[in-house]
């Protein structure tokens, strides 16, 4: 079949109210305007000004009322805990009802902020949809974060209510969530008025009464009560939650997404993009703490009336190598979407593929990717083994959704590797030199999206519209800069190459080495220190820390090594997956006291690599190549 993108971009180009119009016919909502798009609004203009809506409504309601009651929702598939759960669009709908109906009789009402940190269960799922029923925004907090990073956005968002469960399981640990959640609260100024607490099997969270909720509890009660909660009417430009990435700094980003602009992207999306048909099973094996996981494994599929699955396990290890086999077989998934490390695991552990044998896969249509570059060797490994489509597509937190893809419902178009294809419609994507003039055709330089940015996208930051105008808007006027590098071929291909900031890609999570840096510095007896990023096989990136000490500290590096490691686990958390610290005498630098960080990375990458002109010392570089080589980091070729 051709495919139809070429018409479909060019139908948005040439008219981009009436494309966004017309999607918006896939959404109820409670009242409309002829006004699509409002230029002078917010800070690039805003989508769907003053139409009202409800997301949950879209998600549950409008399914349970129009011959879905009894489809699955969603299926639980916990290999960790060894238990299933299947909820339908009626049964979902209840629980989530009960949950608004708990939430709503302990204050929380429209505009209110709602903090949910909680592992892969229902439950998380069922309070993101719960919040966005009473018109609340939730914020959710990845598990692997520590207390003070929940402090953070504690202090930011100023929720009224933290929801979490009694514990996440990890292989072979349970974390206990609510002391994390304690700690949090007792470093954050902001003090939230209830905690709501999931009590989960494998440990029980201490509820301090007066102040905590057994949630499990107060639900089975409005449940048995038989409790129903209107859907909220909320404008379309209302935000439906807020979520924080890394930024620069030790400060994360909280980015805003609202209801109307979401719905309409996240549901073309899903016809366009991912070829997906309604009441067929979708599965982002993700998590809901991450971007992927709010659009792919919550808002997207139920929109469209599709199956979630949400999958607490990983890759490999819960029990082998052949889970996500079993889920799409078990399930009868029909597209998966990932990140390339989780395939990098799989193949790590299964190169031949042998666990595929176990399984029939013939349902199963199609593999996305996303989160970080897909390295060719993965990409071909998994079309061998798969045999269906592998679609690389490239996004960001910011974006909520897709910006450069290839469009499975358009038709597919011919795959170039290294390459995610092109972009969508609603992206007019350029490729700008850092004074802003644009570049040639397979010129490296910075990618911006001409503004405004299409439905979905943020519209701003939490409370900083400054921030917001200052990290995006500012460089290239006129424009959105993503702060990624690449080029755009002739035939309108898209190449993602690097970064453009301080950020770091370890298995698919966004990290800032910026924060990182600050927890170092913290230490007694560092004075100075620099993190960069290395190439590792498994998970993309890992962060790797160099300190230079204080004069006159004699205590032993590894000891103080350990330290830092340590300090860097309780500060950011695991997922920061923080293990290689390093102490040199010096740290390169330029002659004005720029740190070469990029030379250092090149270093460690084993790239060939050029003097930098400006260098002070350049005796410090194989300083660092020995240190390296001590550590056994040593890549040289
Ligand atoms: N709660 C608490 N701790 C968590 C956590 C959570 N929700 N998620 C991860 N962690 C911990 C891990 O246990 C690990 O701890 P450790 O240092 O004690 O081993 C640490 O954080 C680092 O986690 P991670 O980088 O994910 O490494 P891993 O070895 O646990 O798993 C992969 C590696 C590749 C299997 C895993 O990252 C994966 O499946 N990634 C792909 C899918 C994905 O989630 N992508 C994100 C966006 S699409
Ligand atoms: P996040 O906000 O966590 O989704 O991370 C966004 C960043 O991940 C992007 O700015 C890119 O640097 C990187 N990224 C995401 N998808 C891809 C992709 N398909 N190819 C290359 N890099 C990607």
């Amino acid at each position: 079949m051709a495919s139809r993108y070429q018409e479909t971009y060019q139908s948005w180009k040439s008219d981009p109210m009436g494309f966004w119009q017309r999607a918006a016919h896939e959404i109820d909502w409670t009242s409309t305007t002829n006004q699509v798009f409002d230029p002078d609004a917010g800070q690039y203009g805003r989508w769907f000004p003053d139409w009202e809506c409800n997301t949950c409504y879209n998600c549950l309601d409008r399914h349970v009322e129009r011959g879905r009651p009894g489809q699955p929702a969603l299926i639980y598939d916990s290999p960790i805990t060894g238990s299933q759960k299947t909820y339908t669009y009626s049964e979902l709908l209840s629980h989530v009802q009960a949950m608004a109906a708990v939430l709503s009789d302990s204050g929380i009402s429209k505009g209110d902020r709602v903090i949910i940190y909680m592992p892969m269960i229902p439950e998380a799922v069922m309070a993101m949809l719960a919040c966005a029923r009473l018109g609340a925004i939730h914020s959710v907090v990845f598990g692997g974060f520590a207390a003070n990073e929940l402090a953070t956005r504690i202090d930011d968002a100023a929720p009224k209510a933290i929801i979490a469960a009694s514990c996440g399981i990890e292989p072979g640990r349970i974390i206990a969530y609510k002391p994390l959640v304690d700690e949090a609260i007792f470093q954050a100024s902001h003090k939230p008025d209830t905690c709501f607490v999931i009590q989960r099997d494998q440990a029980a969270a201490n509820i301090v009464a007066g102040k905590d909720i057994d949630l499990g509890a107060a639900m089975a009660d409005a449940l048995s009560s038989g409790r129903t909660i209107d859907c909220v009417p909320v404008k379309a430009t209302d935000p439906l939650y807020v979520l924080y990435t890394s930024g620069t700094t030790g400060q994360p980003k909280g980015v805003v997404r609202d209801n109307g602009g979401h719905m309409v992207a996240l549901k073309w999306s899903m016809t366009n993009l991912y070829d997906i048909q309604p009441g067929e099973v979708f599965w982002a094996a993700s998590d809901v703490g991450w971007v992927v996981g709010h659009s792919y494994i919550v808002y997207a599929p139920l929109l469209h009336g599709c199956t979630t699955v949400v999958f607490e396990g990983k890759p490999v290890g819960t029990p082998d190598a052949g889970v996500f086999w079993r889920v799409i077989s078990e399930h009868n998934v029909v597209s998966l979407f990932t990140a390339p490390t989780a395939f990098r695991a799989i193949r790590k552990e299964d190169p031949e593929g042998t666990f595929l044998e176990q399984y029939d896969l013939s349902q199963y249509r199609s593999l996305f990717l996303a989160g970080e570059r897909a390295d060719p060797e993965t990409v071909n490994w998994a079309a061998e083994k798969l045999g269906v489509p592998i679609v690389d597509h490239w996004w960001q937190t910011e974006t909520g959704w897709c910006i450069v893809g290839n469009p499975l419902g358009l038709g597919r178009l011919p795959v170039k590797p290294g390459s995610p294809t092109v972009p969508m419609p609603g992206y007019d994507v350029q490729i700008l030199d850092d004074a802003g003039h644009p570049l040639a055709t397979d010129t490296l330089g910075n990618i911006v999206v001409k503004l405004p940015l299409p439905p979905g996208c943020f519209p701003t930051l939490w409370n900083a519209d400054k921030r917001f105008f200052d990290a995006y808007l500012a460089e290239f006027p006129g424009y959105y800069k993503t702060s990624d590098a690449g080029t755009i071929d002739a035939d309108g291909y898209l190449s993602i190459m690097a970064r453009t900031d301080d950020i770091i890609n370890v298995a698919g999570h966004r990290l800032s080495t910026g924060a990182m840096e600050e927890v170092l510095a913290a230490h007694k007896d560092v004075a100075e220190c620099a993190v960069i990023g290395i190439a590792d096989e498994l998970k993309g990136q890992l962060p790797c820390g160099f300190v230079v000490l204080k004069a006159g500290v004699s205590r032993p590096h590894s000891e103080i090594e350990a330290e830092l490691i340590k300090l860097v686990r309780e500060r950011i958390g695991p997922v920061a997956a923080f293990k290689i610290a390093i102490t040199v005498d010096r740290l390169p630098k330029t002659r004005s006291g720029k740190i070469l960080r990029g030379t250092m990375r090149q270093i460690a990458d084993g790239e060939a690599y050029k003097m930098p002109a400006t260098i002070d010392d350049p005796a410090i570089l194989d300083e660092i190549t020995s240190a390296l080589a001590e550590h056994g980091l040593s890549k040289a070729s």
